[in-house]
């Protein structure tokens, strides 16, 4: 029985008969992910806490006999084609570039793809904060390895380190490892607890009396990658400014709050500002963990709530809108804790929010966000989700 079989994947499957005129072998999936806690900290070689969501990244697709790859996009409406034999960035399809790194990246790795045809299709909100070009770049590995039945070579671990080389080295955006290891690894009812140094990483169970709700500003991210690249070398700037002080120091990681007041006079106030989120966020995120596991939600709301602080005033990511957006979901009853997740700049704000009161937190969002913004955004229920998965489709 194949559990990725629903409307979904049948619709793509539909597209992929009349499209290529026989049957897909294989179905692929790779989720968006929303971010608990730990923003800004991945490349810092310190902590995180994501959840997978239900919402993906998918392909139906069927090997070729050579090196050729075929696609249709159902989201872009749009064919795009390539040679595994001349991969180059395409300026105009986007998308492409994605799918084309991450074949490099599994060719660099030693394992030789075969071409396929694939329809492609999703429905993680793109330029969001929700992670929809790590769920392309898992889903396509998926579809890669299956076309090259070499589903068991590689570890989770290691296709999310594919994945983001692909995206570092191919597309030319600097991120972290966070959004492609919980795309690959997240799991049902989980938050996945992922030590960004040594890549160990810890399933931490979701408590039952714990629901997310995803508000989406639908504010434009448009400085987003020139302040991340700023943001990090503030951050590398920080560890080369406090090593003569703190000399075993490799990254913000090494850091604790007290060395880094004790050493404050090292830093200019940008730079001690940045540094002071990173080495505050990585406490936090480990508080949260001993928040969940003794099923005290109201701190886990706490820690959120003050980690939206530090990334507003010392890491300054967040954004009128996303500024708005959390007070919107503070305004309801039921709300325990908000924040933005992400990147930051605009995008999402996730909330955690005692059961029930999911509904009375959507609604406060359609209420004051707009009046405060002239935007009207997006509202997402949501559960910790299983990370990748590809399945054989077995139709005729
Ligand atoms: C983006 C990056 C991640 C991480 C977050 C901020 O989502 O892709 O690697 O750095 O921003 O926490």
């Amino acid at each position: 029985m194949t559990t990725l079989h629903d409307d979904r994947t049948e619709a793509l499957v539909q597209e992929f008969r009349q499209r290529f005129g026989a049957a897909p072998h294989y179905v692929s999936r790779g989720p968006g992910r929303v971010n608990l806690i730990g923003e800004h900290t991945d490349y810092n070689d310190g902590f995180v806490l994501p959840v997978a969501l239900k919402r993906d990244v998918r392909f139906v697709l069927r090997p070729r006999a050579d090196r050729q790859v075929r696609l249709y996009s159902m989201e872009f409406g749009e064919s795009g084609a390539f040679d595994l034999d001349a991969l180059r960035f395409v300026p105009d399809q986007l998308w492409l570039n994605y799918i084309q790194g991450m074949a490099q990246s599994l060719e660099q790795e030693g394992i030789r793809l075969t071409g396929i045809d694939a329809v492609l299709g999703g429905n993680v909100p793109r330029a969001s904060g929700l992670s929809s070009s790590a769920a392309l770049e898992i889903a396509a590995a998926h579809a890669f390895l299956a076309a090259a039945g070499q589903n068991d070579v590689l570890s989770g671990p290691r296709i999310a380190q594919l994945a983001q080389r692909a995206e570092n080295h191919f597309v030319g955006v600097n991120c972290g490892i966070m959004d492609q290891f919980i795309s690959q690894l997240g799991r049902e009812n989980h938050a996945l607890l992922i030590d960004c140094r040594s890549l160990e990483y810890t399933l931490v169970p979701m408590p039952e009396d714990a629901a997310l709700v995803i508000g989406n500003t639908r504010a434009s991210r448009s400085l987003a990658s020139s302040a991340y690249n700023e943001r990090r070398s503030e951050c590398e700037q920080g560890v080369a400014l406090l090593q003569p002080a703190l000399p075993g120091i490799r990254a913000l990681r090494d850091v604790t709050s007290a060395q880094l007041e004790a050493n404050r006079a090292l830093l200019p106030d940008n730079v001690y500002r940045r540094c002071r989120h990173v080495v505050s966020e990585n406490e936090r995120v480990l508080r949260t963990v001993d928040a969940l596991q003794a099923g005290n939600l109201a701190e886990v709301g706490r820690l959120m709530d003050a980690s939206h602080v530090s990334l507003r005033d010392d890491y300054l990511v967040s954004s009128t809108a996303l500024d708005a957006m959390v007070d919107a979901m503070h305004r309801a009853d039921g709300c325990l804790g908000a924040r933005l997740t992400g990147a930051g700049f605009g995008g999402c704000a996730v909330a955690l929010v005692k059961p029930g009161r999911e509904q009375a937190v959507a609604d406060a969002i359609f209420e004051h966000y707009p009046k405060a913004t002239s935007i009207w955004p997006e509202v997402y229920m949501t559960k910790a989700a299983d990370g990748a998965a590809v399945e054989a489709l077995h139709l005729v």
